[in-house]
């Protein structure tokens, strides 16, 4: 029968099972004795299984002496105990079936030698055959799942919202313009402006930034919702933590207030961990050993101890009285910057940090004005080593507060009206939050970079693939 590498490895087949695997070839070796050994990964676990070919298979001079990294396979034999340690079985083979070579073997790019992150990005089409690239991508996977079964588990339903917008939910003015205007001949009004009423939508339209404001509509009435897609912004940052094209995982729920949006987001994120230690321990030990010695035991450590809970005001006097010197200001009124975020977490508590209560002239127009007039109900979920992981809020259910957020904004209502609605019928306390899924992804595998955090990134001058 053919089975997946991971299945031959599994300890769930007998010694003596007749399989094939196919797959690629890892590393060819070929040993005095006139044997060799061929390392096939197919990927569907970390580890490749080793495949030991004897002179006498009939294409072993002509063909098996001929592979080399790349070239793809099927194996049959049988499975037999593994001299090699770590795992149980390794295949004996009696037949290699060649299904493609490699054209150029010294030209391949993917050698089974370590590759510098720069070089393997400018072969993002190929990078995903090294086993750090099949290691991120079978963790994104499982972190994906993860996802979908804790919202599933808790009485969420998904909910598929937009990617074609005319709304800017961040009100960021960060949003990519969607349009199927001839660019050299573009329409015109009388006053010189675009004619976007003659564009496809007759109106112009943007990718969404945050799928919030739609989901919030079913919140309020499906009470516990999420969605979970790609997001864009027009950001112009060329950094490690900011993608153009990124997913976002957006919980909304109904009746909730600031403090039980923190706990829904502490206890998802411990879940997700949870299941990363769980069903990828093969791809986390290569993290551990390659990428970030404490890969494992931080998560646990994240899992065991209690999220700690600060004010945005006590943040502040904390990092004036730190006595460290940052790049950026520190002053009550300012957003904090990524410096400051990982020294709230790694400094001063050295685990992770929800930050709550920000000014209300830094954040969002959506987001729910507090008592004191001058702080709004903004929570974010700050992580050691990396800072902002997750942002939310409680929502504005007041519409005249709403409405004077906005024009405090320089929001067009018109363009919110379908928004304003929800707070016109049966309007109730909501919250809800958007964790960054990349941001994730970087902080379990603990890359350097988010741009090896999602298959094809996009950033500023950078849409090869
Ligand atoms: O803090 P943000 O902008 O919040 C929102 O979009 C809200 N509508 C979420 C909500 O309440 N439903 O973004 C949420 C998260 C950030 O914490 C960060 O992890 C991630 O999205 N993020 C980015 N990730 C990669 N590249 C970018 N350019 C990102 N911008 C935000
Ligand atoms: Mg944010």
């Amino acid at each position: 029968a053919v089975v997946s590498v991971s299945e031959a490895l599994s300890g769930r087949l007998s010694e003596g099972t007749e399989v094939s695997v196919r797959g690629w070839v890892r590393t060819r070796r070929d040993s005095k004795a006139g044997l060799s050994f061929v390392n096939i990964s197919d990927g569907s676990c970390f580890h490749p299984i080793q495949v030991v070919a004897p002179a006498d298979l009939g294409n072993y001079e002509t063909e098996v002496k001929r592979l080399t990294s790349g070239c793809a396979v099927v194996a049959t034999g049988t499975l037999t105990p593994s001299q090699g340690q770590g795992q149980a079985f390794e295949l004996q083979a009696t037949e290699i079936e060649v299904v493609g070579w490699v054209d150029d073997p010294e030209t391949y790019p993917i050698q089974p030698k370590a590759h510098s992150l720069e070089f393997l990005r400018e072969v993002a089409h190929l990078r995903p055959r090294t086993n750090l690239f099949g290691a991120v991508t079978r963790i994104r996977h499982c972190l994906s799942q993860a996802v979908h079964r804790f919202f599933h588990e808790n009485g969420y339903y998904w909910i598929s919202t937009p990617i074609i917008t005319t709304s800017d939910a961040e009100g960021a003015g960060q949003m990519f313009r969607v349009s199927t205007l001839d660019m050299a001949n573009l329409p015109r009004t009388d006053k010189g402006e675009v004619d976007f009423s003659r564009d496809f939508f007759g109106k112009e339209t943007f990718l969404t930034v945050s799928g919030q404001l739609n989901v919030e509509a079913y919140c309020l009435s499906l009470s516990k919702v999420y969605t979970f897609g790609p997001t864009f912004r027009a950001e112009n940052s060329n950094t490690t933590r900011h993608l153009a094209e990124f997913w976002m995982v957006e919980p909304e729920i109904a009746f909730a207030d600031l403090a039980e949006d923190a706990n829904v987001a502490e206890a998802f994120l411990k879940y997700l961990f949870k299941a990363v230690l769980e069903e990828r321990g093969d791809d986390m030990a290569f993290i551990a050993e390659r990428v970030q010695k404490d890969a494992i035991t931080r998560l646990q450590a994240f899992i065991d101890a209690p999220f700690e809970r600060i004010d945005y005001t006590e943040a502040v006097s904390l990092l004036q009285k730190s006595g460290h010197k940052f790049d950026f200001p520190v002053e009550w009124g300012l957003d904090l910057q990524t410096e400051h975020e990982r020294w709230l977490t790694e400094q001063h508590v050295g685990r992770p940090v929800v930050v709550m209560n920000y000014p209300e002239h830094i954040k969002a127009f959506y987001m729910r004005l507090n008592d004191d007039g001058r702080t709004v109900a903004a929570m974010d979920v700050l992580a050691p080593g990396i800072g902002e992981i997750i942002g939310g809020s409680q929502r504005e259910e007041r519409l005249d507060i709403l409405d004077k957020r906005m024009a405090q904004f320089g929001l067009d209502p018109a363009h919110y009206g379908w928004y304003r609605d929800f707070r016109r019928y049966g309007t109730v306390p909501h919250a809800g939050f958007g964790l960054g899924f990349e941001r994730l992804v970087v902080y379990v595998c603990g890359l350097a970079n988010i741009r090896d955090a999602i298959a094809y990134p996009r950033a500023p001058g950078n849409a090869e693939f």
